[in-house]
């Protein structure tokens, strides 16, 4: 082999290789988190990082973490034991990130001695200030909240990103202090993100082919920029800044008339929050998905009022009734918790009743799980025994399949507009999307792609999934 041939090649092998280093991050819990670790990721890649699929390639692994439950964060230290042996043979830094690092702490960095770094979610921009610790074989933690962190002005790099839907936050943090909810604690207090970032960001999207964004906040109906600061301190804002100040449905009204080809959806909603002008708003855009997601987490006004809800069982279905007239075909989704402190059969029946009076679509239901420092954990004992909070979520579950079931059948042999955003998992011979209501529609590929607002026939249906045939492109959306 001659000489000369060697260099060239060696010289290629430098010339390709990225001086980069590595950062694989690793998301759990909701919608806000995901939203976050594309922050995370944008402020790496301006500081020399690129994504890695693969934890064991790279120099940084990211874990952003989830307190809401007892189970995520159980779920979160068998991982980073799992990453143990990983770090013995390596150089590895690991971060953890978001509410279990702002709830633990300093106590992270020691109960688990494999940790570099813990960041809140109100820090990340000092993530790389707190990196070049880290390379000095330092341990870094900031978990600082913030009156005023937005993220605005980072877009953020989408992550296993379907390149048709992505999630825009227009709120952080909490001002709600339900009893049991660790949020407030790990997110701080509300405050709202500037319209002209929002639009941005999706004005952004659009460009790249993207067809629906989900604004993303703990509360998004009670968004409200007034210049910026925290929503607690709106009274003490300028006269100016008040007539000037954007509130929830003004939000809503700029994005679907600047965008009338992109699908609008939002959530969380809480029910105290929901104004007229929001639901006048979502009757009126046609860009604006017929959904809502309106957590009401227990059908007992005595556990309501432990909890801190701030509304009544009976405002509660007001409310319904009041969306269910002015959009007759919004689908409407929950968040329930089963076996709060002092949770009797009565209250059970309670929930089980407003259940059946709304007839979600589909929700979410979940055992109360005590959280250290909540208001709960202070006042009340945990006394629903295990086997009775398995016994109600059960009954629970049970009663949303089949509501489920019975209102995707309202759909057969209807035409529904579905927007196609990834293969079906079944088959790669099936598109599958959702309809304006959220609904998941699969139908055969033919000529369609992705991105694609189709006109689908409905022919069957389970529970969770509408199966049909798509028929043409839709002039809907
Ligand atoms: N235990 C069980 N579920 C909880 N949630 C919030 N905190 C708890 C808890 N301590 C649920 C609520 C909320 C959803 C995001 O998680 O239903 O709406
Ligand atoms: Fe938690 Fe209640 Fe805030 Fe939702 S509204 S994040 S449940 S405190």
């Amino acid at each position: 082999m001659n000489s000369t041939a060697t260099e060239t090649r060696i010289d290629k092998i430098v010339t390709t290789k990225s001086n980069k280093k590595k950062v694989f991050i690793e998301t759990y819990g909701c919608q806000m988190n995901f939203a976050d670790s594309e922050v995370v990721l944008s402020i790496l890649k301006n500081n020399q990082y690129e994504k890695s699929e693969n934890a064991i390639e790279s120099d940084l692994i990211l874990i952003n973490t989830c307190s809401i439950r007892e189970k995520a964060e159980i779920n979160i230290r068998k991982k980073l034991s799992a990453y143990k042996k990983l770090k013995k043979n390596n150089k590895i830094k690991i971060g953890v990130l978001g509410c279990m690092a702002e709830r633990l702490k300093k106590k992270f960095l020691e109960e688990e001695k494999i940790v570099d770094l813990v960041v809140g979610p109100d820090s990340y921009r000092d993530i790389p200030n707190l990196l070049d610790k880290v390379g000095n074989n330092e341990r870094a933690i900031n978990v600082k909240l913030s009156k005023f962190e937005t993220y605005e002005k980072i877009i953020p790099e989408r992550i296993n990103s379907n390149k048709v839907s992505a999630f825009v936050s227009i709120t952080r943090g909490c001002d709600n202090m339900c009893t049991f909810c660790v949020v407030p604690f790990t997110r701080g207090r509300e405050r709202s993100r500037d319209p002209k970032s929002i639009l941005n960001e999706i004005h952004l999207l659009e460009k790249k082919g993207f067809k629906e964004v989900t604004l993303l906040g703990q509360n998004v109906d009670s968004y409200l920029w007034y210049g910026g600061g925290l929503k607690k301190d709106y009274s003490k804002a300028s006269s100016l800044q008040k007539k000037t100040s954007l509130r929830f449905n003004n939000l809503l009204e700029i994005i679907a008339k600047e965008k009338p080809k992109m699908r609008i959806r939002f959530s969380t909603s809480n029910p105290q929050d929901m104004s007229d002008e929001v639901i006048e708003a979502i009757s009126k855009y046609r860009n604006i998905c017929k959904h809502i997601h309106l957590p009401f987490q227990s059908g007992s006004n005595k556990i309501l009022k432990k909890m801190n809800r701030l509304h009544t069982r009976e405002e509660y279905l007001r409310l319904i009734t009041k969306i269910k007239n002015k959009i007759p075909n919004c689908s409407i989704s929950h968040d329930i918790i089963t076996g709060f402190p002092s949770e009797n059969d009565e209250d059970h029946l309670d929930t089980l009743n407003l259940m059946e009076s709304v007839k979600y679509d589909y929700g979410y239901m979940f055992k109360y799980s005590e959280r250290p420092g909540t208001l709960a954990q202070k006042k009340f004992t945990d006394n629903v025994p295990m086997e009775i909070k398995n016994i109600r979520l059960n009954e629970i579950i049970l009663k949303q399949k089949n509501h489920s079931f019975f209102r995707n059948q309202q759909y057969l042999n209807k035409i529904v507009c579905v927007l196609i955003e990834k293969e079906s998992k079944k088959s790669d011979e099936f598109w599958s999307g959702r309809t304006t209501q959220n609904v998941v529609v699969v139908f055969s590929k033919k000529n369609f792609s992705l991105g694609d607002f189709v006109d689908v026939r409905v022919e069957n249906c389970t529970s969770a999934t509408l199966i049909g045939d798509g028929l043409r492109i839709s002039k809907d959306i």
